[in-house]
């Protein structure tokens, strides 16, 4: 077993009669997923996707990445939500959040098209100033608006630089199969083209080459990836509550969320998990964030947020539950050394590993919030690396599908996100779009 759930801090916030009630109802959701009944059924692609990826297209994904590994110094990775941040939170859990900072032999990687910001996309271009660029433009859809203006500019900059055929060999696009203007342009021009396939939505895409080809160029072990997914994937089909962390999870979430609380936080006391969080937040909030239900998906990083969410999560409103990332080994530790003077009063920490110093305070903390009120899900992770990224990924994809069946929620649609879509195109007159735009204008006057 990888990721282990510890229960011993909600203890007093869920009584095992409760589990036992709720067990019914998720092992029914556990079975609409499995036996692919549920809503957005056509979307399921994930499950067994640890198992039955491409292998033929696994082994095109490796060797791209070393051609990209040999061709350029940047390799700017285009895409947004679902086609960005699980790339974005391996690369920075697995490698560093400095990764591009570091001495190394694999290309600094930069994440364009997930804003619409002039000047972050300036800021990317003059970091390719001089650079030998490739470019990874991902998206399902192929029509996203900001990935597609940010491709747009990167297109013209490496035909300028390098001649339509240059550019041909440095584009690499990850798509639909069949559909989209991204699918279509990639065909005229020749680019090399990864499938994102029908079945597998863009939050639950990070284990096809969405993720694994910047994970691939950043040297990061995509084998370990998926077989650490594939391990969870066994480990968590499992019927039974009691033998299974992923239904458990889910069914304490949900206990927690009928109970009042409207907050869930995730918590690591790890930087480098940053992204990450991000990554979740999509993951549930796009999932179970619909017909007016959800938790929200929130998150801190400790003990930086001590310092400045830590006030409100002791003692403001009680509407939080946490659910804490816990690595047990630290990548490399810091030793804290013993000062003669101890000037700063510090030596209570001398002789002792900094990874120590963090736990207690994680430790302190957990105690801190639950006596305070905020009842904390504690998830034990091993150690930093592909095999336990692999295996979380699925334990929350899992468990975040769970989720949306117990709240009878479709957790594989983002209807929502159409509407500040239809807006926008609307106000900048795009065709089709003339009647919504006199009405958005008439209110904004
Ligand atoms: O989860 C989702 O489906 C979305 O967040 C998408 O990933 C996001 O909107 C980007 O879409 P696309 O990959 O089609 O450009």
């Amino acid at each position: 077993m990888s990721v282990k759930l510890i229960t011993r801090y909600v203890k007093d916030f869920v009584g095992e009669h409760e589990l036992a009630a709720i067990e019914p109802q998720v092992q029914a959701a556990h079975k609409l997923l499995m036996d692919r009944n549920g809503p957005g059924n056509d979307f399921l692609g994930w499950v067994d996707l640890p198992e039955n990826y491409d292998k033929e297209e696994f082994a095109r994904i490796k060797a791209a990445a070393a051609r990209i590994q040999a061709d350029c110094d940047v390799l700017v990775v285009i895409g947004i939500g679902g086609s960005y941040l699980g790339a974005r939170a391996a690369l920075e859990l697995l490698k560093t959040p400095y990764y591009n900072n570091l001495p190394k032999k694999t290309p600094d990687i930069y994440f364009a098209g997930n804003s619409i910001s002039p000047d972050s996309l300036n800021t990317i271009l003059k970091l390719c100033e001089g650079k030998r660029v490739c470019v990874n433009v991902i998206s399902k859809s192929g029509t996203t608006t900001e990935p597609a203006l940010a491709f747009r500019v990167f297109r013209e900059l490496l035909e300028e630089r390098y001649g339509k055929d240059g550019a041909k060999s440095r584009i690499y696009a990850t798509t639909d199969k069949a559909r989209g203007t991204l699918k279509e342009l990639s065909d005229r021009e020749g680019y090399e083209t990864f499938v994102i396939a029908d079945d597998v939505g863009g939050r639950y895409s990070v284990l096809t080459a969405v993720g694994l080809l910047p994970m691939a160029v950043a040297g990061i072990d995509i084998d370990a990836v998926m077989k650490g997914a594939a391990e969870a994937r066994k480990a968590l089909a499992v019927e039974k509550l009691c033998d299974n962390d992923c239904l458990k999870y889910a069914a304490l979430r949900n206990i927690l969320y009928r109970k009042g609380k409207q907050i869930e936080l995730l918590v690591s006391y790890e930087p480098a998990f940053t992204m990450m969080n991000e990554w979740f937040k999509q993951l549930y909030g796009e999932s179970e964030g619909k017909d007016n239900k959800g938790l929200f998906p929130a998150s801190v990083v400790c003990s930086t947020d001590l310092h400045s969410m830590g006030q409100y999560i002791q003692e403001g409103r009680r509407c939080l539950f946490e659910t804490v990332v816990s690595f047990q080994k630290a990548g490399e530790d810091f030793f804290v050394k013993d000062d003669p003077e101890n000037l700063d009063g510090l030596n209570f920490l001398s002789n002792q590993n900094m990874s120590i110093v963090n736990k207690k305070a994680m430790e302190g903390t957990i105690l801190a919030h639950t006596e305070g009120g905020v009842p904390n899900l504690v998830l034990e992770v091993p150690e930093i690396n592909e095999h336990e990224f692999g295996w979380l990924v699925y334990f929350f994809e899992k468990a975040c599908a769970i989720s949306g069946y117990l709240l009878a929620v479709n957790p594989f649609n983002q209807p929502g996100v159409e509407s500040y879509k239809k807006n926008m195109f609307a106000l900048l007159g795009k065709p089709g779009y003339e009647d919504r735009k006199a009405e958005l204008e008439a209110k904004l006057s």
